[in-house]
């Protein structure tokens, strides 16, 4: 295949593909997703959380180069990097795509009760996989990210969706402060956990594990939620391929996106991994661009937050996945009667019972799995467009 000449797009079919996916995303991201009972229009207005972060710098890219987007503000948290370096990767790239009109709320320096983790063996010292950009100049709104999320949403009460790239602290910090907050979301769409094992310990991956308890609010605040994990993110390795194209491509996104990649490519390599980095923040923002990329299904889904070694963990319920399966026909009633249970009660503990909810009702749909070549088309054609 002649992939240059695939990702390669004229402006035309630039903003051509972008009418198709404004009309589809309207219409299948309602109903796959379920975000909110208004029929959906674009574009949407959503707020970016963010620790930029190597595939939060190509994510952020592709938001601010996809005209279905209104973005109302960007929110840097503590992460792959500390919040001193996701600050400024996230003002640089602001300037790099000519978005700086999209207002950036510095956010939490630390998890909610933990020490912050970081991934710099992952996302090199600076974030960015070692490609070094010019200092920003652009500013910081003053109120911080939480105080700017709770503006936000109560200014467009139902209409904003949450994008998370990074540990969840800012949203839960907002949500502490704000009681009604959760019910005026219109939805989340995470790059976080996994029902398949995780990345940083083998049960977490990183984002949980780094906020597990601010991770857990989020699951259980109500908003619905869309969970892009490991899951489908292990599926989406950038190539050498990828990067010429986009370092044949004249924009100064695409530029900027082709020196992350190579730099994170090579520290890969030198690392000794075959493939990789992984593109796990471009799909979050990918699948709810287009939700027909990915495959879903209905879980209730809750953290482990008091693990010795599982802390972060996602656990998915489900009445027709895993070992839960039962006979077709069976799973309406199933869904009706099973409950929720954990592990089971120590002789210590004053319960009675391992069951934590009575009754399973879903609260998140995940990413099951993805159709790679798609989700590159469209990262890569928007970066790579005119
Ligand atoms: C997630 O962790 C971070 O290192 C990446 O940016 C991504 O958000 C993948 O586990
Ligand atoms: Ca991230």
């Amino acid at each position: 295949m002649d992939t240059k000449k695939s990702f390669d797009m004229t402006r035309r079919q630039f903003v051509m593909s972008s009418a198709a996916l404004l009309t589809a995303g309207a219409l299948t991201h309602d109903a796959v997703a379920s975000q909110g009972a208004a029929a959906a229009r674009g574009p949407f207005r959503v707020i970016i959380d963010t620790d930029p972060g190597v595939d939060d710098a190509l994510a952020l890219l592709l938001a601010m180069r996809s005209p279905e987007l209104k973005i109302e503000a960007i929110t840097p948290v503590a992460g792959n990097v500390p919040l001193e370096l996701t600050l400024p990767n996230a003002l640089r790239l602001v300037e790099i795509a000519g978005r700086t009109d999209i207002p950036v709320a510095a956010g939490a320096r630390a998890p909610l009760l933990r020490r912050l983790v970081t991934a710099t063996y992952a996302h090199g010292e600076n974030g960015l996989g070692g490609a070094v950009f010019p200092e920003p100049t652009t500013k910081p709104v003053s109120e911080s990210a939480s105080e700017y999320i709770r503006h936000i949403v109560r200014k467009y009460p139902h209409e904003v969706t949450l994008i998370t790239l990074g540990p969840l602290t800012n949203i839960a910090t907002a949500l502490n402060s704000d009681p009604e907050l959760a019910g005026m979301v219109r939805g989340l769409t995470m790059m976080g956990g996994s029902l398949s094992g995780g990345n940083i310990t083998p049960a977490a991956e990183f984002n949980i594990y780094v906020d597990p308890e601010a991770a857990r609010i989020v699951f259980q605040s109500g908003i619905p939620i869309t969970m892009v994990g490991l899951d489908v993110t292990r599926k989406t390795s950038l190539t050498e391929e990828h990067v010429r194209v986009l370092e044949a491509a004249q924009n100064p996104a695409s530029q900027a996106a082709a020196k992350i990649g190579r730099n994170a490519i090579n520290h890969n390599r030198d690392r000794g991994f075959l493939v990789g980095p992984n593109m796990h923040d471009s799909l979050a923002v990918a699948a709810f661009l287009d939700p027909t990329i990915l495959k879903w299904q209905d879980y209730y889904v809750d953290v482990e937050v008091a693990g010795e070694l599982t802390a972060g963990e996602t656990l998915g319920y489900s009445p027709v996945a895993g070992d839960l399966k039962r006979r077709p026909g069976m799973e309406k009633d199933l869904a009706a009667s099973m409950t929720i249970r954990g592990s089971a009660p120590t002789l210590a503990s004053t319960k009675t019972s391992p069951v934590v909810r009575e009754k399973y009702v879903p609260n998140t749909k995940v990413g099951i799995d993805v159709d790679s070549s798609r989700f590159f088309e469209l990262l890569i054609g928007r970066l790579a467009g005119k």
